[in-house]
């Protein structure tokens, strides 16, 4: 049985190529007027003028929009969704002077999430993941990637990575795992080089061998900065996961550059996210490759950072632009993905339509998702949003509201 929705003031379809959009190809989202959808089961069965559709589908279950706005369900392509505890008092902290990596060092920042996490049970876990994950789906996302990464010990990553796995079981929304074991240096491997050595042998020869024998990452990640790990550090393991059969991802120039988005693009890595100290050799490696520029702008405003990433420069060397919340405890705490479209627009100068593509076509491509989802267009996963808006350009424009009224992912009502 299939279900038409009709009554839309827009249908943003972000249909084209189904690949990463660059250059004057985000400057199209596809909107449609007078335009209804339709999907049958977990595919999308038709996108086009609503009297056809209409006589098309005569048996459908109609789903009056009420003059909202429809969508490619968003995709959220970089998340830390796996965590314990809250860590609000490292704002303070910030806000008195003290850098991340500050904190980082007095051992609070990731290790503080570490020690709260490995003391949790799988099942706690879960239970606190999951009104996390509805709430990110409250908001529009109906694709999420979720990194492990606060375990940093064989069991403790692999139990992260095993809460994912239920999560999937649970959730309509569609979840993308990814193994970040090389997330931080933990400091009971911080002594010296040789016990930081270990830990990265650790990483190499028991961590990804049983994610792998598990079947529980789709993709691995390294936080690629100075402080945190060497370039050939993550070259290193990024090698031994793909030998694994995960697809690559860098956290790379984060805070600080190193050469690490010359590495993601040289690796060939699916993406490079944060990129707010990118160099310019940075920028043309990203231009000419396939490494997607996932950007991340929640993160600099939380942490009061006066650079964002170079989106423009980015996208005028033909990058491949994502957008994704960040969501983590320590860095960027929130699930509002439509607020990171506002900040896309106000402090990256992207336009709306770049903005949109950066969240639906070029999120999916940052997953190795882009011909299944992040566009409405027959064959692609029923993956919707509807948004309480008459204008998709007011989708940046009310910063910090709830505007999605409901959503489906591969046909499923994924919220409301
Ligand atoms: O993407 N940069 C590294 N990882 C996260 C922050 C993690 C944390 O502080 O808990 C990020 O910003
Ligand atoms: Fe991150």
């Amino acid at each position: 049985m299939a279900t038409l929705l009709v009554n839309a003031a827009q249908v943003v379809t972000c249909a084209g190529p189904l690949r990463a959009r660059r250059g004057a190809e985000l400057s199209n989202a596809g909107i449609l007027t007078g335009a209804a959808v339709a999907f049958e089961g977990e595919r999308i069965a038709a996108v086009g003028p609503q009297d056809a559709l209409e006589r098309r589908f005569a048996n459908a279950t109609r789903v009056d929009c009420g003059k909202a706005v429809v969508t490619p369900g968003l995709v959220d392509s970089h998340t830390h969704g796996i965590f314990g505890k809250a860590r609000y008092e490292e704002q303070e902290l910030r806000a008195s002077g003290l850098g991340y990596l500050e904190i980082a060092a007095k051992g609070g920042g990731i290790h503080a999430s570490v020690r709260d996490l490995r003391g949790r049970s799988e099942d706690e876990l879960f239970e606190l993941a999951l009104p996390r994950l509805r709430q990110l789906a409250a908001h529009g996302t109906t694709t999420v990637e979720l990194k492990s990464g606060y375990g940093l010990s064989v069991e403790a990553e692999l139990k992260s990575l095993r809460v994912i796995r239920r999560l999937q079981q649970a959730l309509a929304l569609r979840i993308v795992p990814t193994f970040l074991g090389a997330h931080e240096i933990p400091l009971e491997h911080r002594e010296s080089p040789r016990s930081r050595r270990d830990f990265v042998d650790l990483i190499v020869n028991d961590m990804l061998p049983r994610v792998a024998a598990e079947r529980l990452a789709a993709f691995a990640d390294v936080f690629c900065e100075p402080g945190v790990y060497t370039c050939d550090e993550a070259e290193r393991i990024l090698r031994a996961a793909r030998c694994h059969g995960m697809e690559l991802k860098l956290h790379a120039d984060e805070l600080e550059s190193s050469g690490a988005a010359e590495l993601a693009a040289a690796l060939g890595a699916t993406s490079a996210d944060h990129l707010a100290a990118v160099s310019s050799t940075g920028i043309k490696a990203l231009g000419a490759g396939t490494t997607v520029a996932t950007l991340l702008p929640g993160t600099m405003l939380f942490l009061g950072r006066q650079r964002q990433a170079p989106a423009r420069a980015l996208i005028e060397a033909g990058a491949a632009v994502a957008l994704a919340t960040d969501f983590n405890p320590g860095t960027s705490p929130t699930v509002n993905f439509p607020l990171i479209l506002m900040l896309a627009v106000s402090q990256l100068r992207m336009s709306v339509s770049e903005a949109v593509l950066a969240a639906t076509v070029n999120g999916a491509a940052a997953l190795g998702l882009a011909a299944e989802t992040g566009q409405l267009a027959a064959g692609l996963a029923a993956d919707i949003a509807v948004f309480d808006i008459g204008d998709i350009r007011e989708l940046p424009y009310w910063y910090g509201d709830h505007r999605c009224r409901r959503s489906w992912a591969r046909g499923n009502a994924c919220h409301g």
